[in-house]
């Protein structure tokens, strides 16, 4: 054994010994294992609908150029398929434009590493993705004027603030600090505890403290997309139709939310990978000259282009539709059921995280299939002391449901994460609601016996 690895063995074991190690799991989830997969991220099931297969297929084999992009957007990975996929995208999403990336990973550390500038201030949940904390580590954003808020929290968004307000007041240069920009990372649903932002209510907070022109609002939306909204379109275009939102950071309309930056993913529910981030023409522009990620990696492949157009003319049609009413329907389905369940399990051994904020105008008097006046979550984070034990149990039973535990959720996050689809049974939820009421009745079993011990 090398040094290196003797070392690294070393690192290694310590995590195994906080129970954090990873490795990878391999799973057959075809129709004959007899497995379930409730940790995919593929929402709306269409990497197993066959007739976008087929469309797929088709559309592969009477376009000349399948494979590898051959290079760089900025050298030979600049084609007009990639090209036209962006006006696609901006008509779309009604963005004044967009830019391609290989991932989402690659488009948040894009963003986020050559954008802000060194007077700028960043303000972002404690609970965004690992990709805009990399991001901004090699940001030249200083430390101190990175900033996190608890997590959904709009009170303490507004003392974040009025730490970046004050300092503003008492700085000596208050000419540079005019024109800092003010950076808020949020995402629109959470990837761990399915949760929605109250994007609304934090903006109007951002409003009070921080002028339109010194805003910019990033919006992940790598949850949301194909799922809400109108077609698929996300959530802040589903504010913006209903909500009076303003997606174009050139409009500053006063009194209504404004999102400068959406990024919206195609690893989850759109069911291929890569990611476009949407934004205004000098954002994309100053993205293609600075964005390293962007500027030294092959472009996507015109494999994924050709596939993307063919889910997007899944999402613009009737299908798409009904592949997120089921989703939706499935999510109150699992919900109801959980919450019976639940109120008869103590939380030490099961729970769910406060019922989710509903980000949305009041609707109720309009239930809209852009935008529900209480729309359902495909993802549920199950909190549980023990989610290795859990998810092996449920394993057992047929369910592939996953751990997670810290560092990717804090300590005392631990949970299993349960994921729908919207080509699921009914009778498939049930039955993994039956089987983690079999869980907490063995937990409550083991409880009582440590009791009757004692005495
Ligand atoms: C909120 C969020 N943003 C960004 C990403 C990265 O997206 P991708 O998988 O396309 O790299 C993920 C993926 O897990 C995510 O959950």
């Amino acid at each position: 054994m090398t040094e290196l690895d003797a070392r690294l063995g070393k690192l290694l074991d310590g995590r195994k010994e906080k129970n954090r190690f990873r490795s990878f799991k391999e799973y057959d989830t075809t129709s004959d294992s007899g497995l379930v997969d409730f940790s995919s991220n593929d929402y709306l099931s269409l990497t197993s609908s066959k007739a976008l297969r087929k469309a797929y297929i088709e559309r592969l084999a009477s376009t000349p150029s399948i494979f590898g992009s051959t290079g760089s957007r900025l050298l030979s990975g600049c084609t007009p398929s990639h090209s036209l996929l962006e006006k696609r995208f901006s008509e779309f999403f009604n963005a004044p434009s967009s830019l391609l990336f290989n991932s989402g990973w690659d488009a948040n550390v894009s963003f986020f590493s050559s954008v802000p500038q060194p007077n700028d201030w960043i303000i972002y949940d404690e609970l965004v993705h690992a990709s805009v904390h990399s991001g901004l580590r090699s940001s030249r954003i200083p430390l101190e004027r990175r900033i996190s808020f608890s997590h959904n929290d709009p009170l303490s968004l507004e003392d974040k603030l009025k730490i970046i307000t004050n300092q503003a007041s008492s700085s000596s240069s208050s000419k540079k600090q005019e024109k800092s920009t003010v950076f808020l990372a949020l995402e629109s649903l959470y990837s761990m505890d399915g949760d929605f932002s109250p994007l609304p209510k934090l903006l109007d907070i951002l409003d009070k403290y921080i002028s339109r022109n010194r805003q910019c609002v990033i919006l992940d939306e790598a949850h949301s997309t194909g799922v809400y909204g109108k077609q698929g379109r996300g959530i802040t275009h589903a504010l913006a139709e209903e909500g009076g939102f303003e997606l174009d950071s050139n409009k500053r309309k006063r009194g209504k939310g404004r999102v400068d930056v959406r990024l919206m993913t195609f690893g989850k529910a759109v069911g291929c990978s890569g990611a476009v981030l949407l934004c205004s023409p000098t954002v994309r522009s100053f993205l293609i000259n600075f964005a390293r990620p962007l500027i030294f990696s092959t472009a996507l492949p015109h494999s994924t282009i050709i596939a993307l157009e063919c889910v997007w003319d899944v999402l613009q049609s009737e299908e798409g539709d009904q592949r997120r009413r089921s989703l939706m329907s499935l999510s109150t389905h699992i919900h109801n059921s959980l919450d019976k369940l639940l109120s008869k399990v103590p939380h030490t051994i099961l729970h769910l995280p406060p019922d989710p904020i509903i980000p949305f105008p009041d609707l109720s008097d309009r239930d809209t299939d852009i935008l529900p006046s209480k729309p359902g979550s495909p993802i549920l984070g199950l909190l549980t002391p023990t989610p290795h034990a859990l998810s092996a149990f449920l394993l057992s039973k047929g369910f592939i449901v996953r751990p997670v535990v810290p560092p990717t959720v804090p300590p005392g996050g631990e949970r299993v994460r349960i994921c729908l689809r919207a080509g699921m049974r009914y009778g498939i939820i049930d039955k993994l609601v039956a089987a983690l009421g079999d869980w907490a009745d063995l937990k409550m079993a083991e409880k009582d016996q440590e009791v009757r011990a004692k005495l």
